[in-house]
């Protein structure tokens, strides 16, 4: 047998995928020590590189085409850490503990880490597919996209989430002209509260970007390319470019051929382990319950993304993992950082905490009077407090908290520990079974 087909403890971890959690698990393996073999398996040629930039950064005028890596070559071959990229892994044979890539060959391995991460959802009305019509995800779609941001350009932009408004941001910049059309009657209703979808929006509008609200985009027409876009409202936007952004859909479908247990992301515990105790899963891709509010989550940030491959490899080398970090997010759009803690759920309580017309704010969440997540706009003063507050699950006095004079730390209740859940904790298990 060769010896790539050897499974077992001769076999290397092969991770699937280079994105941010997959390459943080090759790293997070050297740096607890682990000997084995690591196999880094890519379906995008090139060396992994970091995805922020590409709605921002790389968008702008003159600069390089080159999205910032996430580990120079050199750190791969210093780690001895094998990469295979441009070839798909097509499935995996689990009672064999190999998978077989697209180009037929196979690879053993000891444990596989799954960090396929997601994908943008596709525009499924008549049109989507002509030539003009972009989704964002991969750096190559970044360059198109720049390619295509010209001045004057007529920009139609599907979605008024992440990718959408930050795009806005970068083609307004450009100097093309911007109408972001949204199905919800406010932007980034999913991550945020209706204070700053409104701060978010009239920010937009001061650099020129159009809103239309209850949009229901029903074709893209064109001759040969995208001319125009239309919506159930019979309303006509003439477009040079459409941008679609309208969220991402979990890379689940290699876990779920091979039988793992998935449900809108592959279901996995707190050391990312799936329903095969030698496949482990992290990232974007994954199904988890939050160790904060035993909520079921898929959460598609950086910081889990990284969070959660470290526990992978804290649980493959048998090591303690660290305590769960409370999940956070951010995004820059015209220079304004919007950054959060936690994880807000829409009937949460919403607190404004100074002024908006000011231009720096924050917005406190609070679920049964303990804060779930805060939002810090224009300035972070409120962001490692509320790290700390959401930790701790303090009930909070929502006069003091609203009070931008008062540390938000001090805005607590007095006796606020009392019926306080216990504070989150690193998983007690901290070796394999
Ligand atoms: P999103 O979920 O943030 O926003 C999608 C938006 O599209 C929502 O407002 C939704 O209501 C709207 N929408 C959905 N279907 C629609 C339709 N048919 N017509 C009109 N509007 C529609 O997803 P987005 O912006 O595509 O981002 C994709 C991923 O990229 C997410 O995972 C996000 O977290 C990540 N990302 C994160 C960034 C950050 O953290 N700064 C920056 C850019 C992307």
């Amino acid at each position: 047998m060769k010896h790539e087909l050897m499974a077992g403890p001769a076999a290397p971890v092969v991770i699937v995928g280079a994105g941010h959690s997959g390459v943080a698990v090759a790293a997070g393996l050297r740096a607890r020590g682990w000997e084995g073999g690591i196999l880094l398996l890519e379906a995008e040629k090139g060396t992994p590189y970091e995805r922020p930039p590409l709605s921002k950064e790389l968008l702008k005028d003159g600069a390089p085409d080159e999205s910032a890596v996430l580990r120079k070559e050199k750190f791969y071959q210093d780690k001895r850490i094998d990469r295979v990229a441009g070839i798909a892994v097509d499935s995996v044979d689990r009672a064999g503990r190999t998978v077989l890539l697209s180009d037929g060959s196979r690879r053993a391995y000891h444990r596989l880490v799954i960090a396929t991460g997601s994908r943008a959802r596709a525009l499924t009305v008549p049109g989507a597919a002509l030539p003009g019509v972009q989704a964002l995800r991969t750096r190559d779609d970044a360059l198109e996209l720049k390619r295509l941001l010209v001045a004057g350009a007529r920009v139609a932009i599907i979605g008024a989430g992440y990718i959408g408004l930050e795009v806005a941001a970068a083609a307004a910049a450009k100097g093309c002209e911007v109408t972001v059309l949204e199905f919800q009657d406010r932007v980034m209703s999913r991550v945020t509260s209706a204070p700053v979808s409104r701060h978010f929006e009239q920010l937009h509008q001061r650099h020129g970007v159009r809103f239309v609200f209850g949009a229901a985009v029903t074709d893209i027409e064109g001759d040969h390319r995208a001319e125009r876009v239309v919506t159930a409202d019979g309303d006509v936007f003439q477009a040079d470019v459409v941008l679609a952004g309208i969220g991402v859909i979990p890379n689940q479908e290699l876990a779920a051929e091979a039988g793992l247990e998935c449900r809108d992301g592959i279901l996995v515990d707190g050391h990312g382990v799936t329903s095969d105790p030698a496949i482990y899963a992290t990232g974007d891709v994954t199904r988890f319950t939050s160790p904060i509010d035993g909520a079921s989550q898929r959460l598609e940030c950086i910081q889990n993304a990284q969070a959660q491959a470290d526990r992978v490899a804290a649980h493959i080398t048998g090591q303690p993992a660290a305590v769960p970090e409370i999940p956070w997010f951010w995004t820059v759009q015209h220079g304004v950082r919007l950054q959060t803690a936690g994880v807000r759920r829409p009937d949460d309580d919403v607190i404004v905490r100074g002024n908006p017309a000011g231009g720096s704010f924050s917005v406190v969440y609070l679920r049964d009077g303990r804060v779930s997540a805060v939002d810090t706009i224009g300035g972070l003063a409120d962001f490692r407090p509320a790290r700390k507050l959401i930790a701790r699950g303090d009930r909070m006095d929502p006069a003091l908290a609203a009070d931008p004079r008062v540390p938000l730390t001090e805005a607590t209740l007095t006796g606020a520990v009392l019926n306080a859940p216990a504070p989150i904790h690193a998983d007690p298990a901290t070796a394999r079974s």
